[in-house]
Protein backbone atom coordinates (compact mmCIF):
# COMPACT_ATOMS: atom_id res chain seq x y z
CA UNK A 1 0.00 0.00 0.00
CA UNK A 2 1.04 3.26 -0.54
CA UNK A 3 2.45 5.66 2.60
CA UNK A 4 2.49 9.24 0.68
CA UNK A 5 0.19 11.79 1.76
CA UNK A 6 -0.20 15.40 1.68
CA UNK A 7 -1.54 17.82 4.36
CA UNK A 8 -3.89 20.12 2.67
CA UNK A 9 -7.23 22.45 3.89
CA UNK A 10 -9.95 20.71 4.83
CA UNK A 11 -12.88 20.79 3.07
CA UNK A 12 -16.62 20.52 3.78
CA UNK A 13 -16.60 17.75 2.46
CA UNK A 14 -14.41 15.86 4.81
CA UNK A 15 -17.07 16.32 7.51
CA UNK A 16 -17.68 13.23 8.77
CA UNK A 17 -13.96 11.61 7.92
CA UNK A 18 -12.97 13.88 10.37
CA UNK A 19 -15.47 13.09 12.84
CA UNK A 20 -14.70 9.58 12.44
CA UNK A 21 -11.29 10.58 13.10
CA UNK A 22 -11.89 12.46 16.47
CA UNK A 23 -14.96 10.24 17.80
CA UNK A 24 -12.68 7.01 17.02
CA UNK A 25 -9.67 8.69 19.18
CA UNK A 26 -12.02 11.09 21.91
CA UNK A 27 -14.61 8.52 22.72
CA UNK A 28 -16.47 11.77 24.39
CA UNK A 29 -15.98 13.69 20.91
CA UNK A 30 -19.59 14.80 19.41
CA UNK A 31 -20.54 15.65 15.21
CA UNK A 32 -21.83 19.40 17.19
CA UNK A 33 -18.64 20.17 18.78
CA UNK A 34 -16.80 19.48 15.19
CA UNK A 35 -19.44 21.17 13.28
CA UNK A 36 -18.98 24.02 16.05
CA UNK A 37 -15.61 24.12 15.60
CA UNK A 38 -14.90 23.72 11.79
CA UNK A 39 -17.66 26.40 11.14
CA UNK A 40 -16.21 29.03 13.51
CA UNK A 41 -14.54 31.89 11.73
CA UNK A 42 -11.15 31.57 13.84
CA UNK A 43 -10.47 28.48 13.10
CA UNK A 44 -8.45 26.57 10.38
CA UNK A 45 -8.65 22.88 9.60
CA UNK A 46 -5.57 20.99 7.92
CA UNK A 47 -6.52 16.96 6.68
CA UNK A 48 -3.80 14.42 5.97
CA UNK A 49 -4.68 13.04 2.94
CA UNK A 50 -3.62 9.98 1.44
CA UNK A 51 -4.68 9.14 -2.31
CA UNK A 52 -8.23 10.73 -1.52
CA UNK A 53 -8.99 9.09 1.78
CA UNK A 54 -8.86 11.53 4.76
CA UNK A 55 -6.37 9.76 7.63
CA UNK A 56 -5.53 12.69 9.91
CA UNK A 57 -6.67 16.02 11.00
CA UNK A 58 -5.15 19.08 13.00
CA UNK A 59 -6.64 22.27 13.85
CA UNK A 60 -5.61 25.52 14.61
CA UNK A 61 -7.94 27.99 16.96
CA UNK A 62 -7.02 32.04 16.70
CA UNK A 63 -7.37 34.48 19.48
CA UNK A 64 -4.95 37.13 18.49
CA UNK A 65 -1.77 37.17 20.14
CA UNK A 66 -2.23 33.49 21.45
CA UNK A 67 -3.84 30.45 19.65
CA UNK A 68 -4.26 26.66 20.31
CA UNK A 69 -3.12 23.65 18.35
CA UNK A 70 -6.06 20.80 19.01
CA UNK A 71 -8.07 18.21 17.44
CA UNK A 72 -5.28 16.24 16.48
CA UNK A 73 -5.93 12.49 15.57
CA UNK A 74 -4.32 10.22 12.92
CA UNK A 75 -6.12 6.89 11.79
CA UNK A 76 -4.35 3.59 13.84
CA UNK A 77 -3.30 2.69 10.52
CA UNK A 78 -0.83 5.53 9.58
CA UNK A 79 0.71 6.03 12.86
CA UNK A 80 4.08 6.65 13.76
CA UNK A 81 5.03 7.51 9.65
CA UNK A 82 5.55 11.93 10.27
CA UNK A 83 1.61 12.40 9.68
CA UNK A 84 1.14 13.32 13.00
CA UNK A 85 4.26 16.00 13.04
CA UNK A 86 3.95 17.55 10.05
CA UNK A 87 0.26 18.08 10.57
CA UNK A 88 1.07 19.72 13.64
CA UNK A 89 3.71 21.89 12.39
CA UNK A 90 1.09 23.00 9.61
CA UNK A 91 -1.25 24.04 12.37
CA UNK A 92 1.58 25.75 13.97
CA UNK A 93 2.57 28.03 11.07
CA UNK A 94 -0.37 28.96 10.60
CA UNK A 95 -0.89 30.14 14.52
CA UNK A 96 2.23 31.59 14.55
CA UNK A 97 1.51 33.96 11.87
CA UNK A 98 -0.77 36.07 14.23
CA UNK A 99 -0.28 34.35 17.77
CA UNK A 100 2.95 35.24 19.96
CA UNK A 101 1.92 32.08 21.76
CA UNK A 102 0.51 28.83 21.09
CA UNK A 103 -1.05 26.51 23.55
CA UNK A 104 -2.78 23.10 23.31
CA UNK A 105 -3.86 20.46 25.46
CA UNK A 106 -1.88 17.10 25.33
CA UNK A 107 -2.58 13.61 26.35
CA UNK A 108 0.47 12.03 27.66
CA UNK A 109 1.51 10.24 24.81
CA UNK A 110 1.47 12.84 22.31
CA UNK A 111 3.48 15.07 25.09
CA UNK A 112 7.03 13.82 23.28
CA UNK A 113 6.08 14.47 20.29
CA UNK A 114 4.98 18.40 21.18
CA UNK A 115 8.48 18.52 23.05
CA UNK A 116 10.34 18.12 20.01
CA UNK A 117 8.41 20.56 18.31
CA UNK A 118 9.96 23.05 21.45
CA UNK A 119 6.64 22.72 23.32
CA UNK A 120 7.38 23.25 26.96
CA UNK A 121 4.75 21.74 29.87
CA UNK A 122 2.74 25.10 31.18
CA UNK A 123 0.64 23.54 34.26
CA UNK A 124 -1.57 20.11 34.50
CA UNK A 125 -5.10 20.02 33.84
CA UNK A 126 -8.06 17.06 35.23
CA UNK A 127 -10.97 15.64 33.86
CA UNK A 128 -13.39 14.98 36.51
CA UNK A 129 -16.50 12.94 36.16
CA UNK A 130 -19.33 11.58 38.45
CA UNK A 131 -18.26 7.65 38.62
CA UNK A 132 -21.08 5.38 36.82
CA UNK A 133 -22.34 3.23 39.84
CA UNK A 134 -22.56 6.60 41.88
CA UNK A 135 -26.33 7.34 42.85
CA UNK A 136 -25.46 10.07 45.04
CA UNK A 137 -26.83 12.28 41.87
CA UNK A 138 -26.64 15.90 42.15
CA UNK A 139 -30.31 17.76 42.48
CA UNK A 140 -29.66 20.73 44.55
CA UNK A 141 -29.87 23.55 41.97
CA UNK A 142 -28.52 26.24 43.98
CA UNK A 143 -28.08 29.54 41.87
CA UNK A 144 -25.07 31.14 42.96
CA UNK A 145 -26.39 34.67 43.08
CA UNK A 146 -28.38 35.60 40.23
CA UNK A 147 -28.28 34.02 36.88
CA UNK A 148 -29.77 34.97 32.98
CA UNK A 149 -30.90 32.10 30.70
CA UNK A 150 -31.20 33.47 27.76
CA UNK A 151 -29.76 36.20 25.80
CA UNK A 152 -27.22 38.28 27.57
CA UNK A 153 -27.55 42.07 27.18
CA UNK A 154 -24.54 43.59 25.52
CA UNK A 155 -23.33 45.36 28.56
CA UNK A 156 -23.30 42.05 30.63
CA UNK A 157 -21.64 40.11 27.46
CA UNK A 158 -18.88 42.88 27.32
CA UNK A 159 -18.28 42.16 30.98
CA UNK A 160 -18.45 37.93 30.78
CA UNK A 161 -15.52 38.73 27.70
CA UNK A 162 -13.56 40.97 30.32
CA UNK A 163 -14.23 38.51 33.02
CA UNK A 164 -13.09 35.53 30.80
CA UNK A 165 -10.07 37.53 29.71
CA UNK A 166 -8.98 38.26 33.74
CA UNK A 167 -9.05 34.28 33.68
CA UNK A 168 -6.87 33.27 30.61
CA UNK A 169 -5.40 36.59 29.24
CA UNK A 170 -6.99 35.44 25.85
CA UNK A 171 -9.04 37.58 23.79
CA UNK A 172 -12.03 34.38 22.83
CA UNK A 173 -14.85 36.77 21.85
CA UNK A 174 -14.61 34.76 18.81
CA UNK A 175 -15.44 31.69 20.35
CA UNK A 176 -17.81 33.35 22.73
CA UNK A 177 -20.02 35.42 20.77
CA UNK A 178 -22.18 32.30 19.02
CA UNK A 179 -22.63 30.92 22.13
CA UNK A 180 -23.79 34.18 23.78
CA UNK A 181 -27.22 32.78 23.85
CA UNK A 182 -26.65 29.70 26.03
CA UNK A 183 -24.48 31.95 28.74
CA UNK A 184 -25.96 32.09 32.08
CA UNK A 185 -24.17 34.86 34.65
CA UNK A 186 -23.87 35.09 38.12
CA UNK A 187 -23.66 38.94 38.99
CA UNK A 188 -22.27 40.03 41.97
CA UNK A 189 -24.35 41.98 44.99
CA UNK A 190 -23.53 44.81 45.68
CA UNK A 191 -25.07 47.75 47.86
CA UNK A 192 -26.53 49.62 45.10
CA UNK A 193 -28.13 46.06 43.86
CA UNK A 194 -26.49 43.34 41.14
CA UNK A 195 -23.61 44.41 40.23
CA UNK A 196 -20.90 42.98 37.38
CA UNK A 197 -20.37 39.54 36.41
CA UNK A 198 -18.57 37.36 39.03
CA UNK A 199 -19.02 34.27 36.60
CA UNK A 200 -20.01 33.05 33.72
CA UNK A 201 -21.16 29.71 32.30
CA UNK A 202 -21.84 28.36 28.92
CA UNK A 203 -23.33 25.29 28.09
CA UNK A 204 -23.34 23.67 24.65
CA UNK A 205 -25.33 20.81 23.77
CA UNK A 206 -22.69 18.65 23.49
CA UNK A 207 -21.17 19.47 27.13
CA UNK A 208 -18.62 21.49 25.89
CA UNK A 209 -18.76 25.47 27.08
CA UNK A 210 -16.38 26.97 29.69
CA UNK A 211 -17.27 28.13 33.21
CA UNK A 212 -15.63 30.95 34.72
CA UNK A 213 -15.91 32.71 38.20
CA UNK A 214 -13.48 34.90 40.31
CA UNK A 215 -14.87 33.27 43.54
CA UNK A 216 -14.76 29.93 44.31
CA UNK A 217 -18.43 30.14 45.60
CA UNK A 218 -20.08 31.36 42.36
CA UNK A 219 -17.75 28.87 40.73
CA UNK A 220 -19.18 25.67 42.77
CA UNK A 221 -22.74 27.37 42.02
CA UNK A 222 -22.36 27.24 38.01
CA UNK A 223 -20.79 23.70 38.44
CA UNK A 224 -23.44 22.17 40.79
CA UNK A 225 -25.81 24.05 37.93
CA UNK A 226 -24.37 21.64 35.09
CA UNK A 227 -24.42 18.82 37.00
CA UNK A 228 -28.12 19.09 38.14
CA UNK A 229 -28.30 18.90 34.42
CA UNK A 230 -26.27 16.33 33.62
CA UNK A 231 -24.86 14.52 36.41
CA UNK A 232 -22.59 12.84 34.15
CA UNK A 233 -21.01 15.83 32.77
CA UNK A 234 -16.94 15.82 31.88
CA UNK A 235 -15.52 18.71 34.38
CA UNK A 236 -12.67 19.54 32.79
CA UNK A 237 -10.12 22.63 34.57
CA UNK A 238 -6.45 23.41 35.60
CA UNK A 239 -5.46 21.46 38.86
CA UNK A 240 -3.74 25.23 39.89
CA UNK A 241 -7.77 25.55 40.81
CA UNK A 242 -7.45 24.19 44.15
CA UNK A 243 -10.91 25.35 45.17
CA UNK A 244 -11.93 23.51 41.88
CA UNK A 245 -10.33 20.14 42.74
CA UNK A 246 -12.00 20.68 46.65
CA UNK A 247 -15.12 20.81 44.94
CA UNK A 248 -14.64 17.71 42.95
CA UNK A 249 -13.89 15.78 45.96
CA UNK A 250 -17.05 17.58 47.76
CA UNK A 251 -19.34 16.36 44.93
CA UNK A 252 -17.73 12.88 44.69
CA UNK A 253 -16.33 13.17 40.85
CA UNK A 254 -12.93 11.01 39.84
CA UNK A 255 -10.06 11.92 38.13
CA UNK A 256 -10.81 10.45 34.73
CA UNK A 257 -8.00 11.39 32.73
CA UNK A 258 -5.06 13.70 32.92
CA UNK A 259 -4.28 16.64 30.47
CA UNK A 260 -0.95 18.56 29.76
CA UNK A 261 -0.83 22.69 28.77
CA UNK A 262 1.79 23.28 26.40
CA UNK A 263 3.05 26.51 25.08
CA UNK A 264 5.25 27.17 22.36
CA UNK A 265 6.26 31.38 22.70
CA UNK A 266 6.55 33.10 26.27
CA UNK A 267 4.01 32.60 29.05
CA UNK A 268 0.40 34.02 28.39
CA UNK A 269 0.42 37.32 30.60
CA UNK A 270 -2.76 37.72 32.56
CA UNK A 271 -2.88 34.01 32.97
CA UNK A 272 -5.29 32.99 35.71
CA UNK A 273 -6.06 29.65 35.94
CA UNK A 274 -7.51 29.81 39.51
CA UNK A 275 -10.71 31.20 37.90
CA UNK A 276 -10.98 28.35 35.26
CA UNK A 277 -13.39 25.53 36.40
CA UNK A 278 -14.31 24.43 32.86
CA UNK A 279 -12.39 24.31 29.45
CA UNK A 280 -14.36 26.09 26.66
CA UNK A 281 -14.15 22.57 24.44
CA UNK A 282 -11.79 19.91 24.57
CA UNK A 283 -9.12 21.86 22.53
CA UNK A 284 -9.17 24.98 24.10
CA UNK A 285 -8.23 25.16 27.97
C1 LIG B 1 -0.67 11.55 18.65
C2 LIG B 1 -0.81 11.16 17.18
C3 LIG B 1 -1.60 12.25 16.45
C4 LIG B 1 0.58 11.06 16.57
O1 LIG B 1 0.44 10.82 15.20
P1 LIG B 1 1.60 10.10 14.38
O2 LIG B 1 1.32 10.27 12.95
O3 LIG B 1 1.80 8.74 14.88
O4 LIG B 1 2.85 11.01 14.81
P2 LIG B 1 4.30 10.97 14.23
O5 LIG B 1 4.53 9.75 13.42
O6 LIG B 1 4.58 12.27 13.59
O7 LIG B 1 5.12 10.93 15.56
C5 LIG B 1 5.04 9.79 16.41
C6 LIG B 1 5.39 10.22 17.80
O8 LIG B 1 4.24 10.49 18.57
C7 LIG B 1 4.46 10.09 19.93
N1 LIG B 1 3.37 9.16 20.24
C8 LIG B 1 2.09 9.41 19.97
N2 LIG B 1 1.30 8.43 20.43
C9 LIG B 1 2.08 7.53 21.00
C10 LIG B 1 1.83 6.31 21.65
N3 LIG B 1 0.60 5.81 21.78
N4 LIG B 1 2.87 5.62 22.10
C11 LIG B 1 4.10 6.11 21.98
N5 LIG B 1 4.38 7.26 21.36
C12 LIG B 1 3.39 7.98 20.87
C13 LIG B 1 5.84 9.51 20.00
O9 LIG B 1 6.68 10.56 20.43
C14 LIG B 1 6.11 9.16 18.56
O10 LIG B 1 7.43 9.28 18.26
P3 LIG B 1 8.33 7.97 18.07
O11 LIG B 1 7.61 7.12 17.05
O12 LIG B 1 9.64 8.49 17.62
O13 LIG B 1 8.36 7.34 19.42
C15 LIG B 1 -1.50 9.78 17.01
O14 LIG B 1 -0.82 8.84 17.79
C16 LIG B 1 -2.96 9.77 17.43
O15 LIG B 1 -3.83 10.11 16.65
N6 LIG B 1 -3.23 9.40 18.68
C17 LIG B 1 -4.60 9.37 19.22
C18 LIG B 1 -5.15 10.76 19.42
C19 LIG B 1 -4.25 11.61 20.27
O16 LIG B 1 -3.74 11.20 21.29
N7 LIG B 1 -4.06 12.86 19.81
C20 LIG B 1 -3.21 13.83 20.47
C21 LIG B 1 -4.00 14.56 21.46
S1 LIG B 1 -2.97 15.72 22.27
Amino acid sequence: MSRDWLIRDYEPSDFSSVVRLLMGAFGSSRPEGVRFSVSTANTTAFVADADGSVEGVAMAVAFGRTAWIGSVVVSPGWRRLGVGASLIEHAVQFALLEADTVLLLALEPARRLYERMGFVDDGAYGTWVRPPASQDVINDRSPPQQESDDTTPGGTFEACLLLDRLATGEDRRPYLEPIVSVMRVALENSRSGLGQPAGYAAQLSWGAGPVIARDPAVGAGLIRDILAENPFARIEFPDANLAGRALMDELGLARDDDDFRMRLGPPVPGFHPEFIYKVLTPAVG
